[in-house]
């Protein structure tokens, strides 16, 4: 077994151990390494602040610390490489300052512990650190280009349409929150809603009741206005979307101007990210919003697919194909993370799918419409099968 991963933490931990292990079993890999034990510990912050007193005479908690067993001798390939511990408390303060996700700290972590293992020391001289920088940086890479490589596209589904019907008679079905779950059983990976200021569909309840009952992921899709970021914030989805809203849209009709709002965007971006909720920011496949939600430290960014899907010819489509690649790639590339959507149907999303840099999409209509011929449960997994072919 050559990575050893263990968790001596107090607390349900905030990340899958499994990802941390296929994440630190591809990193020896692309070192070149044999298969060798690598020891992982994640501990908390007390357990670390002893740890670094212990070994370093150093006071307080810091956030990895590597103890290799192939220091200064001759050694097998194949043997024992050493141990790295990582405080996950520090880890976590840190994806939270940097914007970044606790996996993606968890893996320059890792490199940081890895790199000492192999011999590297930032600390011998600064032709050293930088040699150690660039190593991380490219192995950062490396592990992201595996990455893509590997995993599918998930799909979630938005049930706003299921509240506009209920809406459209005043009474209390169909049930969004029923709709929900059957998504989930057909294999969806998540729910968004759209909590408008209007309340033309879904309502206050929806939130709160699939907040209890959506096992996969919640995202809340919203404007930036104080009363829906007030019941956001008391809901707590598992992350929001921040969409542009206008009254009278029949549908959301482009991506945020984060360029022209940044000083907005992030104080709203900062309260959520303060309460532990990701955000998203709704963009056009424009490369200066790109910039800009990084800037302002969202955590990724929906690239809309709205004008793809409505291309008029071929030609059109293409060109605006190549517009959400570029900018779903720069994001990818900036340590963002990427979603798309608006749009997009049984024709469109395989293309969009099979972007490496795409993460998830999330898409409404197209299945609300063809559920209501073939039924929720066979339109969801159609368009899994549409995402599947995609991301093979
Ligand atoms: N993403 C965002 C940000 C949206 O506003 C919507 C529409 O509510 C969607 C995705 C889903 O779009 P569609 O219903 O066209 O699939």
């Amino acid at each position: 077994m050559p990575v050893l991963l263990s968790a001596d933490h107090p607390q349900p931990l905030p990340v899958s151990l499994s990802t941390v292990r296929t994440d630190a079993e591809r990193l020896l890999q692309l070192c070149g390494q044999q298969p060798c034990d690598w020891s992982i510990l994640l501990v908390d912050d007390p357990r670390m602040a002893r740890l670094n007193e212990q070994y370093r005479a150093k006071k307080g908690p810091t956030n990895v610390l590597a103890f290799s067993l192939r220091e200064g001798e001759t050694y097998p390939d194949d043997g024992p490489l050493g141990d790295v511990v990582i405080s996950l408390d520090t880890a976590a303060r840190e994806a939270q300052r940097e914007g970044i996700s606790l996996r993606r700290r968890l893996q320059i972590l890792l490199i940081h512990g890895l790199l000492h293992l192999l011999g590297q020391d930032h600390e011998r001289s600064e032709a050293e650190a930088e040699r150690m920088e660039a190593d991380e940086r490219q192995l950062l890479n490396r592990l992201d280009d595996t990455q893509r490589r590997t995993s599918m596209t998930n799909l979630a589904i938005n049930v706003d349409h299921v509240a506009t019907l209920r809406q459209a008679r005043g009474i209390n079905e169909p049930d969004p929150v029923l709709a929900a779950g059957i998504c989930e059983l057909a294999g969806a990976a998540g729910i968004v809603v759209h909590l408008r200021e209007d309340r033309r569909h879904i309502q206050d309840r929806d939130v709160y009741l699939l907040r209890q009952t959506v096992k996969t992921k919640l995202n809340l899709e919203m404007g930036a206005a104080p009363e829906i970021i007030n019941i956001a914030l008391d809901v707590k989805p598992d992350m929001v979307t921040l969409v542009p809203e206008k009254r009278q849209e029949l549908t959301t009709e482009g991506g945020l101007n984060v360029t022209g709002q940044k000083k907005k965007l992030a104080a709203v971006i900062d309260r959520f990210i303060g309460a532990g909720i990701p955000v998203s920011l709704f963009i056009d496949p424009d490369l200066k919003q790109v910039k800009a939600a990084k800037d302002i430290g969202a955590t990724f960014v929906e690239i809309h697919t709205g004008r793809y899907c409505d291309a008029d010819d071929e030609t059109e489509r293409a060109k605006e194909f190549n517009l959400v690649a570029a900018a779903a790639d720069e994001a990818f590339a900036m340590g963002l993370r990427v979603n798309a959507g608006h749009g997009l149907n049984y024709l469109t999303t395989a293309p969009v799918a099979a972007l490496k840099s795409i993460e998830e999409l999330s898409i409404g209509h197209a299945i609300m419409a063809r559920a209501i011929f073939v039924g929720l449960d066979q339109a969801v997994r159609e368009m899994l099968a549409q995402v599947a072919a995609g991301s093979r």
